[in-house]
């Protein structure tokens, strides 16, 4: 079954375009102009059920603004999304039950109360029936170990801490789906193993489909099975990592793969 559905996306961001000096900004004030940035220039893809892809790129190269489009956040200027074959943008809510994001930037936990009362609220914003709440909290606990600052407020985490109270979070009423934007920045590694073994699980026995950026090749290589590489808002390369590993994996690390197609190296962007 097709979960994600990507065709010809685009989106331009209207910046405005100021003038220097005290006469620039009056005449901003007065007659303002925009240029677009175009953020992302015309992709697509398809994302089967199960999938895990790492979605890699140079900053600016378009992917949080990717993510968002998909999340139905942010509107796209054109083309077509699908998430389990509706528009994520004008179905929100209904989408909102078939997703799970965690913005590794932001959190989606309730900053002053207990995290527990977090859980307690999804629980019932959710509908999530008593049974598969303790199921999936007795989880978290064990390999998340959540249970450890259950009690505190989100203000008081560590940040590894709250990126997995935000992964548990994003998982609790089980989506099929789960988008990750840079889940493991400034984590520590014992923290990165424990969210790796969680969402390689959460992938091999739940069949949740999987889509994640990182700067991180450890996180790639850890948990996605396909690589799509993005490029000053386009796509550069999209295959699976055991054929890019089965082809050159002798003589390079995956990493080396990876910068030698950011180098546009000829004989790797071909398949040669
Ligand atoms: N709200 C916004 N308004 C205007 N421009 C934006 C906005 N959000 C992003 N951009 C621009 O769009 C481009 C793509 O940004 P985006 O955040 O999608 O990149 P990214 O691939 O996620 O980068 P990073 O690896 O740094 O997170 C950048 O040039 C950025 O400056
Ligand atoms: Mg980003």
């Amino acid at each position: 079954m097709e979960m994600i559905e990507v065709w010809n996306l685009k989106k331009g961001y209207r910046i405005a375009r100021k003038s220097t000096g005290i006469m620039g900004n009056l005449r901003h004030l007065v007659m303002p102009r925009y240029d677009t940035l175009e953020a992302v220039r015309g992709i697509s893809f398809r994302i089967e059920e199960g999938e895990s892809v790492a979605f890699l790129g140079l900053n600016g190269a378009g992917k949080s603004t990717t993510i968002k489009m998909l999340t139905g956040i942010m509107k796209p200027s054109e083309g077509t999304v699908r998430i389990m074959g509706r528009d994520p943008f004008s179905n929100r809510i209904d989408n909102a039950r078939r997703i799970g994001v965690v913005f590794g930037q932001k959190t989606q936990l309730w900053w002053d109360i207990p995290v527990i009362e977090t859980f307690r609220l999804l629980k019932h914003i959710y509908d999530i029936p008593e049974h598969q709440y303790s199921r999936n909290m007795d989880r978290f606990s064990d390999i998340l170990g959540l249970h450890e600052f259950l009690s505190q407020p989100a203000r008081k985490l560590s940040l590894g801490q709250r990126v997995r109270a935000d992964l548990a979070a994003s998982l609790i009423h089980e989506p099929p789906i789960l988008f990750l934007d840079e889940p493991t920045i400034g984590v520590d590694v014992t923290a990165k193993q424990k969210i790796y073994e969680f969402l390689k699980e959460t992938n091999r026995e739940k069949k949740t489909t999987i889509l994640l950026t990182s700067h991180d090749m450890k996180d790639l290589e850890s948990i996605c099975q396909r690589l799509i590489i993005l490029e000053k808002g386009k796509i550069l390369f999209d295959d699976s990592i055991d054929q890019l590993l089965g082809r050159y994996g002798d003589e390079l690390t995956l990493e080396e793969i990876v910068i030698r197609l950011f180098e546009h190296d000829a004989g790797i962007c071909q398949g040669e």
